[in-house]
């Protein structure tokens, strides 16, 4: 039982390792790292609550959940903040990861 477990949990992590672009891991992780504390879904995220009383069910208020970002969009905002939302330098997340943050957050294929 315990073996049968531990066996699957490998299997598991190695599929993760190897299937690295897909799905978009690395924006997933950078999404966690820097966003979700703001951005996660419940009443308890300022991201969350701002953008639930600007769109006003419009849209969702989760940014997982958007369907309408595009990467261009999602750039701009984290380059430059807007409101109480800081700006991300480079040395935060580079180029490279904005790009597969952005990708992750509009859905479209990482590789790119
Ligand atoms: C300190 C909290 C905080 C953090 C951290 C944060 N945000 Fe935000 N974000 C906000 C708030 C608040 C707003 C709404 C601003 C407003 O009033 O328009 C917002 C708005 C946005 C919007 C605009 C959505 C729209 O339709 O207007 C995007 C996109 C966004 N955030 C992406 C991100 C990403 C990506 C990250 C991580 C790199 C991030 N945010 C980190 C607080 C945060």
């Amino acid at each position: 039982m315990k073996s049968a477990l531990i066996a699957s949990l490998l299997i598991s992590m190695a599929g993760g390792a190897a299937a690295e672009d897909t799905p978009n891991t690395q924006g997933e992780q950078i999404y966690n790292k820097w966003c979700a504390a703001c951005h996660a879904a419940g009443d308890a995220y300022p991201g969350t609550l701002a953008l639930r009383a600007k769109y006003r069910g419009a849209v969702p208020d989760t940014l997982v959940e958007r369907r309408d970002l595009n990467p261009e969009l999602i750039k701009y905002y984290v380059r430059n903040g807007i409101s109480v939302m800081p700006f991300f330098r480079k040395t935060e997340i580079s180029d490279a990861e904005l790009d597969a943050l952005a990708n992750f957050l509009a859905k479209t294929p990482s590789a790119k």
